[in-house]
Parts: C-alpha cells; sequence; structure tokens
C-alpha cells in the first residue's frame, strides 16, 4: 500500500465532526477501496475545548486554520468552516497556491470565487473538489462531472435548500408556523449560520451558479441568478396549491434558451404527482434534462451532518484514488462568459394573492385591473372563512399563460390599488417541464 494520505480538517462543527467520525467508523473500508490509509494529520476550529462528541486524541490541534496550508504533513485540507470570505477563503487559496489538494462544502465560496480557484487548483495540478456542496448527499457534482459527458444539457430543475423544503413541508403536513419550523431546521444543523441565506434562497442561488458552470460550461455567475426566498409563504398559499393540485417548493432553475442562460431561485407550484412535487423534509432532489439521457432525477438528503459528511469522504477518496479532474469540467480558461437573455419571455401561468377589501364591487375593480394589464384569468377562488381579522379577505387567481414582464407589472399596479392591501403575492406556476 501506499504512503498515507494526510488530510488537514478546518471546522469542526456538523459537517467537520461528520466527516472525523465517518474516517474513524470506515477507515478501513476506505483504505481497501482507494489503496492508501487516511490518516487526520490536524484539525482546526475556534474552540479547542468544545465536547464535539469525536474521538481526536493524538491529532495536532491548530488555533490559526492557515496553519494547515502551510504544513508539511498534509496533502488535502478538508474547509469545513464556510463564507465565501475570510478565513475560509485565505484557506483555499492558501492551501491551493500550495500545491495541497483542497476538498471544501463551501457553496457560498465556490458562487463567488468558482472560476479563479479552479484556475489556482489547475495551476498546481491539484484537486478543488466540493461534492458536498451542491445537494449534500447527492452526487449531483460527480454525475455532472463524469456521468454526462456525451451530453448537452438543456435545463436543471433543482430543490437544492433543504432548511427550505423542511419548512414548506413541514407548514404542510402539520400547519405549523414559518418561525417554529425554521428553528427545528437550525437544531438540526441544516440551516446556515445565517438562515436568512436559507430562506431568502441565496443558499441555493449559491449551489444553483455551480450546477449551471458544471452543466453548460459557463464560469459560476452567481451575480446573475435572480432570487426570491420563501419568506412570504404563508399556510394560505400552502392550502390554495393544494386545492389547485399542487405543492409549493423552492425552485432553483438553470435553462439554455436561445439568447442565453436563465438562472433563477423563487417558490412555485409544481403539480402534485411530479417527482418534484413528492420530495419531503430535508431531502433535495436535482432533475437534469440532457439531449441523450433524456429527464433525470436524483433524489436524496440535502442537508445534515451524515448526508453532508458522506459527499466530502467521496471526494478525499477520489483523491485517495488519484483522481484529479478539472474543478469544472473543462479547463477554467476555456469557461466561457454567460450571457443572460435581455429578458425572459418564456410564458407561464401565474398564482397571484391578493389581499382584497371584503366589500361589494372589489373583486370586480381587481379583476378589471388585471384586465387593463393584460393578464387573463383562468380560475379566482375567494374565501370568505379565510378573513385575517383586518376586513381583508385573501382571493387568489390562476392566470393564463402571462410573460414575466407583463405580470410584474400587473403586481405593481394591484399594490397602489385602492383594494387591495400591501404588494401581492406572485407565484410561478411551473408545469410543462416537470410532468
Ligand atoms: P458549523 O456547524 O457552524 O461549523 C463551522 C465550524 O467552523 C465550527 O467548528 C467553527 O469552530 C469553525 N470555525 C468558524 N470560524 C472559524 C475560524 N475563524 N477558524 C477556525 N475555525 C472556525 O457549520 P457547518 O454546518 O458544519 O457548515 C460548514 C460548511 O459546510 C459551510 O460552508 C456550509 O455552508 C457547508 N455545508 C453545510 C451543510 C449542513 O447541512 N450543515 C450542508 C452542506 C454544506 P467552533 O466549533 O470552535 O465554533
Ligand atoms: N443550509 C443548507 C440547506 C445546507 O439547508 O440546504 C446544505 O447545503
Amino acid at each position: 500500500m501506499t504512503k498515507p494520505l494526510r488530510i488537514g480538517i478546518a471546522g469542526l462543527g456538523t459537517v467537520g465532526a461528520g466527516v472525523v467520525k465517518i474516517l474513524a467508523a470506515r477507515g478501513e473500508y476506505l483504505a481497501a477501496a482507494t489503496g492508501r490509509r487516511i490518516e487526520i494529520a490536524a484539525v482546526s476550529a475556534r474552540d479547542s475545548n468544545k465536547d464535539r462528541g469525536i474521538d481526536l486524541a493524538g491529532i495536532r490541534f491548530e488555533r490559526d486554520p492557515l496553519a494547515l496550508a502551510a504544513a508539511d504533513d498534509i496533502d488535502v485540507v478538508a474547509e469545513m468552516i464556510g463564507g465565501s470570505e475570510g478565513v475560509a477563503r485565505d484557506l483555499v487559496e492558501a492551501a491551493l497556491k500550495a500545491g495541497k489538494h483542497v476538498v471544501t462544502a463551501n457553496k457560498a465560496l465556490l458562487a463567488h470565487h468558482g472560476a479563479g480557484l479552479a484556475r489556482l487548483a489547475e495551476a498546481k495540478g491539484v484537486a478543488l473538489n466540493y461534492e458536498a456542496a451542491v445537494a449534500g448527499g447527492i452526487p449531483i457534482v460527480k454525475t455532472m462531472r463524469e456521468a454526462l459527458a456525451a451530453n448537452e444539457i438543456r435545463s436543471i430543475h433543482g430543490i437544492l435548500n433543504g432548511t427550505c423544503n423542511y419548512i414548506l413541508t413541514e407548514m404542510e403536513t402539520t400547519g405549523r408556523d414559518f418561525a417554529d419550523v425554521l428553528k427545528d431546521a437550525q437544531e438540526l444543523g441544516y440551516a446556515e449560520a445565517d438562515p436568512s441565506f436559507d430562506v431568502g434562497g441565496i443558499d441555493a442561488a449559491h449551489k444553483l451558479a455551480i450546477l449551471t458552470s458544471l452543466a453548460f460550461g459557463t464560469e459560476v455567475d452567481f451575480g446573475a441568478v435572480q432570487i426570491e426566498g420563501i419568506e412570504k409563504i404563508s399556510a394560505t398559499d400552502i392550502s390554495f396549491a393544494r386545492e389547485f393540485g399542487y405543492k409549493i417548493r423552492l425552485l432553483a432553475i438553470a435553462e439554455k434558451l436561445d439568447s442565453g442562460i436563465v438562472q433563477r431561485v423563487h417558490p412555485a407550484l409544481v403539480p402534485e404527482g411530479t417527482p418534484l412535487a413528492a420530495v419531503s423534509g430535508v431531502y433535495n432532489a436535482v432533475a437534469v434534462d440532457g439531449d441523450r439521457v433524456g429527464h433525470m432525477v436524483l433524489e436524496g438528503r440535502g442537508a445534515g451532518e451524515g448526508p453532508t459528511a458522506s459527499a466530502v469522504i467521496s471526494d478525499i477518496a477520489d483523491i485517495a484514488r488519484g483522481l484529479v479532474l478539472a474543478p469544472f469540467i473543462v479547463p477554467a480558461d476555456r469557461l466561457k462568459k454567460l450571457v443572460q437573455p435581455p429578458v425572459d419571455t418564456h410564458k407561464k401561468a401565474f398564482y397571484l394573492r391578493v389581499r382584497a377589501m371584503d366589500r361589494a364591487g372589489s373583486m370586480a375593480a381587481i379583476t378589471q385591473a388585471l384586465a387593463q394589464a393584460s393578464v387573463s384569468i383562468e380560475r379566482i377562488v375567494q374565501r370568505g372563512d379565510r378573513q385575517d381579522g383586518s376586513g381583508r379577505l385573501p382571493v387568489v387567481f390562476v392566470t393564463h399563460e402571462t410573460d414575466e414582464g407583463t405580470m410584474a407589472r400587473a403586481r405593481a399596479h394591484l399594490a397602489e390599488h385602492e383594494d387591495v392591501a400591501g404588494t401581492p403575492l406572485v407565484l410561478r406556476i411551473e408545469d410543462g417541464e416537470l410532468r
């Protein structure tokens, strides 16, 4: 057997501690499977005294994670601290410059600096592996990098944030409120250090930006993702959606159009009976449409200790086997700049919820306003029993196919309307591509 592969682990939280546990439990198997023993040479975290439920006896503790990048007895730096800047970025850059392989679970870092880091890795001939950064335990990066080479990818539709999916499905099945369920997700180790990254759609957008690069051979372009979170989704919306035959999910979509590549993250109505509507709890799913393979869907746990650490271990195992691939499939200098279409001209149906004055004639006034905005209505539902105590009633419209621009103008118009309170909620109905 060749000499051991020596790892330096930075970050011993949910993911880092999970990696230490798996290396302890499956050391023999991994040595046999990869042909090399995998040893932890050193670890780093903020607090050296914290009880983490892991055995670190005999392992060096570095107060400064950058010491891992400089150490002669480390071949691979595993970064599980998090954040697009600061110590995580400094560590990954220093490790790559020092010619060490890097494994990271840090989607924020890759979404903001992916192409630059890939250049550094390629210049040194080392791996920059990040399976855990996208969709937790689902091997989607490996699938894109290795298994789909025959395909021109047409689109990706993903549920990429476990926290949001957990919140939406718990609200759906138990009727519990948003804040209460978010607290659960934090306690279970699913949420980001700043949970507004989860519920605001930013975390899913980080992951989508990485997938887009892998799918379309473009530089990671997080700035080009249109982002809406789930903060405005209420139990009322979930229940109306159910009446119409839909589930509400936070979708992350990348599509190749003639005029460029669209990347968007937003809550949407997904038809019941489709694979993405069936994804519940902390599960994620990625539906890929390739010209040869057709539609395929991968599903699995998207967050938490076990699934995420499992993905980190698969990256370490690849390095132990000697597998070093270009981080974004093609060499970084051959990645193209992403071109965004000037406007998304896709037409789709929309779900529109307004809080309307509970008075005679208000419905007629609102439907007239929609007609003036050129939005044609397929269905209207008003429920007197759902009055919110302020003299307003939720009224829901399902529109015929309309383009994004028209719908945005209609929403702005209704927000000013005297019969409407607040800004109406508009959700896309993602029907066609998902069936
Ligand atoms: P976490 O539980 O908050 O752990 C972060 C770890 O980093 C802690 O051990 C902390 O030390 C350490 N740390 C923070 N600042 C440090 C510094 N300046 N120097 C040294 N160590 C420092 O986070 P996590 O959930 O494991 O997430 C880690 C990474 O994995 C993030 O990039 C996250 O986005 C990504 N990720 C997480 C999940 C998940 O389900 N949790 C899934 C996929 C990807 P102390 O413990 O001493 O405070
Ligand atoms: N906060 C992330 C989520 C962790 O909830 O999906 C996994 O990347």
